[in-house]
């Protein structure tokens, strides 16, 4: 209300300050929502609500979600897509937010002014989310150990970026309950440009299988 000025005028300096508070909030609740969520797959209850859904429209979703972030960091998108319409079956919401943890990180990790490109990919049953950037990349000895939950590769308190370590084990739980996985290599190529930092696969079924799956021990 008082960002809309429902409560009178706000000065140019307050409504910065506010800005800033709204910002602060978003993070926040971002943190919670990704706490429960893990607090969920930890004790095996992770649920999902299938449906019909279009796998390109939820990537091109997720992608515009994090587009604030992108600009915020300077990082120049780059995309290489079929064409559409990608027909599927499975927790498109669950999926979607899985997808924001993996551009998310790839625009915490990559520099400053730097690049991350998105690859969608039709395979046989299955479609295919490639997330690249332009970051330090993930050491090979860690490349399991970053799904796990609270894992981060820096953990020390005065580590460069901010977060708790559980976007990845959320993502890993979301597609492998969606009849796919999520790996991480060094290096590709995306759209005709190369990224050296970390790549990051995430494939789900086009039909999510509807057998419940105890997330505590896969
Ligand atoms: N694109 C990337 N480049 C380099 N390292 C990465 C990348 N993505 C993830 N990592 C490493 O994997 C760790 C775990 O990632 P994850 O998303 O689970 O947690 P986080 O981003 O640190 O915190 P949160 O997602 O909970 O806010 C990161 O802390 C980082 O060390
Ligand atoms: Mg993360």
């Amino acid at each position: 209300m008082m960002m809309d000025e429902e409560l009178g005028e706000v000065t140019k300096p307050q409504a910065k300050a506010l800005r800033a508070m709204d910002d602060c909030i978003r993070r926040l609740r971002a943190v919670l929502d990704n706490l429960l969520d893990v607090t969920g797959l930890e004790t095996g209850r992770m649920r999902f609500f299938h449906r019909d859904y279009d796998f390109l429209d939820t990537v091109r979703r997720a992608v515009a979600a994090v587009a604030d972030r992108f600009a915020e960091q300077g990082v120049q998108l780059f995309e290489e897509f079929p064409l559409g319409p990608l027909p599927a079956y499975g927790d498109a919401d669950r999926l979607g937010r899985a997808i924001v943890q993996v551009l998310d990180n790839a625009a915490k990790f990559a520099p400053q002014g730097g690049r991350v490109g998105v690859r969608v990919r039709v395979l046989e049953n299955a479609y295919e989310l490639v997330v690249a950037d332009t970051g330090s990349g993930v050491p090979p000895e860690r490349a399991d150990r970053i799904f796990d939950s609270f894992y981060q590769v820096d953990g020390s308190p005065t580590r460069a970026h901010g977060g708790v370590g559980v976007g990845l084990a959320i993502a890993r739980r979301v597609a492998r309950g969606l009849g796919g996985d999520i790996r991480v290599t060094q290096g590709a190529a995306i759209a005709g440009s190369f990224f050296p930092g970390a790549v990051f696969w995430l494939t789900v079924a086009t039909r999510a299988p509807t057998v419940v799956l105890d997330t505590a021990h896969n």
